[in-house]
């Protein structure tokens, strides 16, 4: 089995002069796992990586699912190379643009008039998130928005406004008319304290009754994470996203599936929504879209996308939205992703990954709980199987840097741990990392410093 070679100490003198010339003037904030691990990356090949001093590491963090087709896939490279060549700025019609459009319609749900065939793109999630809320506005006419316990959607104001957890301390107030509902089923911690086999779908409801007493009835969408990546990669019980979409439908507003992880084969399919039977009214979608390249957008239908201002000419664009090098990016992402098949490859190396998992379950009494689909994976870890009280903090950050020193690069920096490597990674690479996962899992089980 391929281990990660480790040529010096991590960091080495060289990751080590890079990290402390760019402290300098790096403003503070970057991602907790790039500033505790310390190392400055060269290169990465798949599902590895190379530090400046040599050290390899194998990626499960997969750039938080940006990393749809593993670092420096040949055809992509290759297809950039010559479209940075040729033409790389403006919002001209180009033979890239025009493809991928068709392209990504050939993989949207829905049918006739409810068929998600209009594509408007951006260049990051939250711009594209904002620009699916104005477009319900000018849709709906109405304007107050709904969203769920755990949903992240981006850090812009209009997006922070729905975020579902503490991020948004100090940075009221918001606009009026969002909320934030404790009505998603994550079941293992389930805000309502019920159990999924016999709560009927409670937070169903409490979603439906909050929106009748809370908003003031101009409710423009109801916006969702179908499966949430941030709150640690959840996914919810087949036919809750369903009722959602009733309830929404009753409420008379769009339902927004945020698609920003689970699209373009992270969960095994195209779009997670279709597979929970649901053709949302917009999604919007980022991440393994572009394989890398900063690209993400709004899709939607023929009769949504005409609403004004929104459809008016510069109504919806933006200054990188789909320009050249964006729709190469795209474009190539999604054929590598349609011609390596690797919408199987998630559901097969996925379930590689949870099968291990499951085997850690069995193995280690902190091992609370283990879930995913496709390659969208999480772990939680407890003190107590029936308290379910969290790993401290502390300990789950040992956790992380003991794995950096093995050359194992994943989200385990918290009790909810979350894994999802590139789509294209192999059997090998998969056993590589759960090895160094159960090595890491032994040592504190032997070490008994867990509860
Ligand atoms: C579901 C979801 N929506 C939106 C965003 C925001 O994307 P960005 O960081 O590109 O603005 C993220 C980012 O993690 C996300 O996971």
């Amino acid at each position: 089995m391929r281990k990660p070679k480790k040529l010096t100490a991590i960091p080495g003198p060289k990751s080590k002069a890079i990290v402390e010339m760019e402290s300098t003037n790096l403003a503070p904030g970057l991602q907790g796992f790039a500033l505790m691990a310390g190392v400055a990356m060269d290169t990465g090949k798949g599902s590895w990586v190379t530090d400046v001093d040599g050290n390899e590491y194998i990626d499960f963090i997969g750039g938080i699912g940006v990393n749809g087709l593993g670092h420096s896939h040949p055809r992509y490279v290759k297809a950039l190379q010559d479209q940075v060549a040729k033409l790389s700025v403006g919002s001209f019609t180009t033979d890239a643009r025009a493809k991928l459009v068709k392209k990504v319609a050939e993989h949207t749900p829905g049918e006739g008039t409810a068929k998600i065939d209009q594509l408007q793109l951006y260049s990051g999630g939250s711009e594209a998130v904002e620009s699916a809320m104005r477009l319900a506005k000018c849709y709906t006419g109405k304007w107050e928005f709904l969203s769920f316990w755990g949903g992240f959607h981006g850090k812009t104001l209009g997006t922070m406004a729905l975020l579902g957890d503490g991020q948004k301390q100090k940075y009221g107030p918001f606009a009026p008319g969002n909320y934030s509902l404790p009505a998603y089923p994550d079941c293992y911690r389930c805000p309502l304290n019920l159990k999924k086999e016999s709560c009927g779908f409670a937070c169903v409801e409490l979603f439906r009754k909050s929106a009748k007493t809370q908003t003031t009835g101009a409710i423009a969408a109801v916006i969702v994470e179908p499966c949430q990546g941030t709150a640690g990669n959840i996914v919810p019980p087949e036919g809750w996203l369903k009722a959602v979409k009733e309830v929404t439908k009753e409420l008379g507003a769009l339902l927004i599936c945020d698609e920003m992880i689970t699209g373009f084969g992270r969960t095994g399919s195209f779009f997670v929504s279709n597979d929970f039977g649901v053709v949302p009214d917009i999604i919007t979608i980022g991440k393994s879209f572009g394989g890398g390249f900063p690209v993400s957008g709004v899709l939607t239908t023929k009769e949504i996308a005409k609403s004004e201002p929104w459809s008016k000419p510069s109504g919806s664009s933006s200054s990188y939205g789909g320009n050249p090098l964006a729709a190469t990016a795209a474009l190539t992402t999604i054929e590598v992703i349609e011609s390596e098949k690797l919408c199987e490859n998630s559901r097969v190396m996925g379930e590689r990954l949870l099968n291990h998992f499951k085997r850690f379950q069995e193995k280690f009494p902190f091992v609370g709980e283990v879930r995913g689909k496709g390659l969208f994976l999480g772990i939680e870890l407890v003190k107590d199987r029936t308290t379910k009280e969290p790993l401290a903090e502390k300990r789950m950050k040992q956790m992380y840097n003991d794995g950096v020193q093995r050359g194992f690069l994943a989200m385990s920096y918290k009790p909810t741990m979350r894994f999802q490597p590139a789509l294209n990674i192999d059997a090998e690479s998969i056993d590589s990392g759960a090895a160094i996962l159960d090595e890491l899992f032994t040592e504190m089980a032997e070490r008994k410093d867990w509860k």
